[in-house]
C-alpha cells in the first residue's frame, strides 16, 4: 500500500511537471530568425494580395513585389525596422490604428501571423 502510494505520488508529480511546462505557451511561441521569403510572404499572399495588387489597391503585396512595397512603407515611417511596437502597420494588423485602418478590413488575422510579422520587424524587417 505504501509503495503504491509513492508510485501514485510520483505519477501525479510527473503530470504537474508536464502541465507547468505547458504554461510557457499561452501566447503564440514565435521562433527567432523569421524569414521574409518563407514566413512573411505566404501570410501576405494569403491575407493581403487578394486586394493589394495592381488592379485593386496599393501597396502591392504579391510575391515578387511585396518587399519593394515594404521598403516604401519603411520610407513613409509605417514600418520601423527594429521597432514593431511603434510601427503603424502593426497597429493596423492589431486593429488599434489611430486612423481607424484595420488590415485585413474584415478583422485581425491569427495571432501567430501577427506575432511573426512583429518578430520580423523587430529583427530588422529584412529581405531575408
Ligand atoms: C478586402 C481587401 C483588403 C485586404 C484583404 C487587405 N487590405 Fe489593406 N487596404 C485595403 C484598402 C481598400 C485600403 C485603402 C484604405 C484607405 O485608403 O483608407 C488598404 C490600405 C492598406 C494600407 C495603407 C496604405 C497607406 O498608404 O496608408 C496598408 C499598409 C495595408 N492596407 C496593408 C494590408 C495588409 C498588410 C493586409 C494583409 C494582412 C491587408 N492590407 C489586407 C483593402 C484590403
Amino acid at each position: 500500500m505504501k509503495i503504491s502510494n509513492q508510485i501514485f505520488t510520483g505519477i501525479i508529480a510527473c503530470f504537474v511537471l508536464v502541465a507547468c511546462d505547458n504554461d510557457k505557451f499561452p501566447e503564440p511561441a514565435v521562433k527567432d530568425n523569421v524569414s521574409f521569403e518563407l514566413d512573411i510572404q505566404p501570410i501576405l499572399t494569403e491575407n493581403c494580395a487578394t486586394c493589394h495588387n495592381p488592379t485593386e489597391v496599393d501597396p502591392d503585396f504579391r510575391e515578387g513585389f511585396a518587399y519593394e512595397s515594404i521598403e516604401e512603407l519603411i520610407d513613409e515611417g509605417d514600418v520601423i525596422p527594429g521597432n514593431a511596437e511603434g510601427s503603424e502597420l502593426v497597429e493596423m494588423l492589431e486593429g488599434v490604428s489611430a486612423d481607424g485602418n484595420t488590415m485585413p478590413p474584415a478583422g485581425p488575422m491569427k495571432t501567430l501571423n501577427i506575432g511573426l510579422i512583429r518578430k520580423w520587424i523587430d529583427e530588422g524587417a529584412k529581405n531575408n
